[in-house]
């Protein structure tokens, strides 16, 4: 172990990829397992019924969600393939939502087939699919319904949900949530467990999520008045925005929860509500800054009085978020952690497109190819999100914990690649 590298969870960054190489997705399951209890520990110390959901698309392997369910959280999937890591992981399915905008009939069915918790419904369609299923399969289903509140949060467009003009959900303003209320009370192979929204991501403050409290409940208010329906669950969504650099300025994670329940308490006592099962569904919050990725540096440029490129072996294919959402990361060179930062780099990934950039302007120590670059906080929408690009085999996923270390994704080869190519002579 040398003091001038990079520990991840007690174990040498540069051990790691020797024993496993680059580019790596290293995850502290530690820290996994903190995030998550501090939601579960706020939660228990409100007083208030709840569940902490591990939104599996942030990072979905079996290992993952094997760590979700010792953590006892639930889970909330978004397709098949999820729905598929999970059961092979043993997930508890009576703990397990799916969500999705456009379900089709075959993942329906799955859901229902494998005694899925609940379904998260999200429009019309979906209600008329799910009404043909139960009817077939002579069973019922637990639903919720997704609203959309018209609360516009702060943050990148593209992961902006909660406004009016959305693609998700039963919209509150034009009476579609009421409508979808009243058709499923009458289908008596339905169960509502009330209601969910899901207002966005990487969310700092929780102005955005008050102001969606606040919204349904005033929806479950009008709706025990006006139907007698009283809903046992409200789900509020994920978003609880992490730490990527120095510039963002999180809540603690206990605080979102404390903040939430203070409002959810008010709400319901001013509107003489009893107080539902609230269920949260984290993603980035419990991954996020527990995933670091390890690359090999190659190829140095330097274009005179404007920049230094260094190139490393991923990028966009392993992290796409820098080209889609501008998404700005922290990194260190893994074997000089102490050493003096006396340059200033811009770190390239190896694919074909200039847009490959990961990180502009990085303060570093002198660089030399054959050194290691290490980006913190990659483990929400790293490798979920990875691709194959330029044809480049997916990476590999270590979990450290206790001073052990354990592959548990393993590392594409180039004949991965070329398994579904089918030749044409
Ligand atoms: N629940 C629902 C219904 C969601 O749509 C999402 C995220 C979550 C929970 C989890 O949100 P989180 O706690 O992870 O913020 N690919 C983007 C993020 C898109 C998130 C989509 N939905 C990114 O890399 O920032």
């Amino acid at each position: 172990m040398s003091s001038n590298h990079l520990h991840i969870g007690g174990i040498d960054s540069i051990e790691l990829i020797e024993k496993y190489g680059t580019p790596l997705f290293v995850y502290d399951v530690q820290k996994i397992r903190e995030n998550a209890r501090a939601f579960v520990r706020t939660f228990e110390e409100s007083g208030i019924p709840f569940q902490v959901a591990y939104a599996s698309k942030a990072f979905s392997s079996v290992a993952m969600l094997q760590v979700a369910k010792q953590e006892k959280l639930s889970l909330d999937v978004v397709s098949q393939g999820e729905l598929h890591t999970a059961l092979e992981a043993g997930f508890p399915v009576e703990k397990i939502h799916m969500h999705g905008n456009n379900k089709s009939e075959d993942e329906l069915r799955m859901a229902i087939e494998c005694g899925i918790g609940c379904i998260v419904v999200d429009n019309f369609h979906e209600i008329s699919l799910l009404e043909a299923l139960v009817e077939e399969l002579d069973t019922t289903v637990q639903v919720l319904l997704r609203v959309t509140p018209g609360i516009e949060a702060h943050t990148h467009d593209y992961i902006l949900t909660g406004q009016e003009d959305s693609k998700f959900g039963f919209d509150l303003n034009s009476n579609q949530a009421d409508k979808a209320l009243k058709r499923l009370l009458n289908l008596p192979r339905f169960r509502v467990l009330g209601i969910h929204s899901h207002i966005g991501s990487q969310i700092f403050e929780t102005t955005g999520f008050e102001m969606a409290i606040k919204k349904l409940f005033q929806l479950l208010n009008h709706w025990k008045h006006q139907y007698q329906y009283d809903a046992e669950v409200v789900n509020l969504g994920g978003g609880f925005g992490i730490k990527y650099t120095e510039s963002d300025q999180p809540l603690p994670l206990n605080q979102y929860v404390v903040t939430l329940t203070k409002c959810i308490k008010a709400e319901a006592q001013r509107l003489g509500l009893s107080i539902p099962e609230i269920w949260i569904e984290p993603g980035r919050s419990i991954v996020g800054d527990a995933g670091t990725t390890l690359y090999t540096i190659g190829s140095l440029k330097e274009v005179k009085n404007v920049r230094k490129y260094v190139s490393v072996d991923g990028g966009m294919t392993d992290n796409i978020r820098p080209a889609l959402y501008q998404a700005k990361y922290q990194a260190v060179v893994a074997n000089k952690i102490n050493d003096p930062l006396i340059e200033e780099v811009s770190i390239a990934g190896k694919c074909c497109e200039s847009g490959d950039m990961l990180i502009w302007d990085l303060k570093t120590p002198a660089i030399e190819s054959g050194d290691f670059l290490a980006v913190f906080s990659t483990g929400a929408y790293g490798y979920a999100m990875a691709s194959h690009y330029n044809r480049f085999p997916k990476a590999a996923v270590v979990f450290v914990e206790n001073g052990k270390d354990q592959l548990v994704v393993k590392r594409e080869k180039y004949t991965d690649l070329t398994r579904f190519d089918l030749s044409y002579e």
